[in-house]
């Protein structure tokens, strides 16, 4: 008796090693590459593997391929060879067993005409989810992004930061499990940017999210990012990749730290290799 209670712990620890072990990829990219109808080499074969969890940003110098490479992951292009997985299966299951997908774009796109309310509301419209059931989330994904006094006003009625809440909101409401962003603070200033990259760090961890971020911003990739790929150009490909050894969620204490800098100045100097590399077009 005495040895069969000794061992059940041990017992029930393999066993949750275990499980969060096989833990799938939320992505899988599979030397996938791209070449547009033009001819363009958008992408060289790209191998990469995005764990369920991580916060993955990619940053590199203009027309390195980070749109492609986050199109490809949100299937909205296919690769021209290679593939990709998506929790070890194919891009018709995302949607099924919960597995939601969202893109939120560098502009807000919001619909001029609609309240801040109903331009949230709008995915579950397509959906066909019916009001009474939409309504709650709506109301929850307004409050997230703390727009909730706003809820009745149009998109013209509200500041730059504020419209890019309502599209993050848009984004929230369908309980995406991967978030993609492709700049979507790009136009702000930065004040705004780092708060909503304080808030955007809480929910992500909040949520156990998924995220896939493109920025040109170096103090941003490190404060959100569990791990940064910078790529270069011509062709796109992955250039290094820096993994922040830091705790989530994070706080202005880590913008403060010494760490926080020394991952800045290396980040700055990979970055302007890439840079060479890019205008050289010859292969790391
Ligand atoms: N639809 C397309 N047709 C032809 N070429 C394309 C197309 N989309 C992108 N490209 C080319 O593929 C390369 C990568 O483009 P992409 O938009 O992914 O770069 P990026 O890293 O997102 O750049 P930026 O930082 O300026 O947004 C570029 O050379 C671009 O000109
Ligand atoms: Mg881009």
């Amino acid at each position: 008796m005495r040895v069969l209670s000794s061992v059940k712990p041990l017992d029930e620890m393999a066993k949750q090693m275990t499980t969060a072990d096989e833990r799938p990829p939320a992505v899988e990219v599979l030397s996938a590459e791209k070449v547009f109808a033009n001819g363009a080499r958008g992408l060289a074969p790209i191998d990469l593997s995005i764990a369920d969890g991580e916060f993955l940003t990619l940053i590199g110098p203009s027309g390195c391929g980070k749109s492609t490479l986050l199109k490809l992951v949100a299937n909205l292009i296919e690769p021209s060879d290679g593939r990709l997985l998506w929790w070890r299966g194919d891009f018709a299951q995302v949607g099924q067993e919960g597995r939601r997908l969202a893109f939120v774009f560098q502009e807000p796109t919001l619909m001029p005409w609609a309240r801040v309310e109903a331009n949230v509301r709008l995915p579950l419209e397509f959906g066909n989810m019916p009001r009474a059931t939409a309504d709650p989330k709506v109301a929850d994904a307004i409050a997230h992004v703390g727009l909730s006094k706003f809820n009745r006003h149009f998109p013209r009625q509200l500041s730059g930061g504020m419209k890019m809440r309502v599209s993050i909101a848009r984004a929230l409401v369908t309980d995406p499990n991967l978030l993609l962003m492709d700049e979507p603070f790009g136009a702000l200033d930065e004040f705004t940017r780092n708060k909503l990259d304080d808030d955007l760090v809480n929910l992500s961890w909040e949520r156990k999210l998924t995220t896939v971020f493109v920025t040109h911003s170096i103090y941003e990739a490190v404060f959100l990012s569990t791990r940064i790929i910078v790529m270069a150009a011509n062709p796109g490909r992955i250039f290094r990749i820096m993994t922040i050894d830091q705790p989530q969620p994070r706080d202005q204490g880590f913008r403060d730290s010494s760490k926080f800098a020394a991952c800045c100045r290396e980040l700055s100097t990979w970055l302007a290799e890439a840079s060479l590399q890019s205008a050289g077009g010859g292969e790391s």
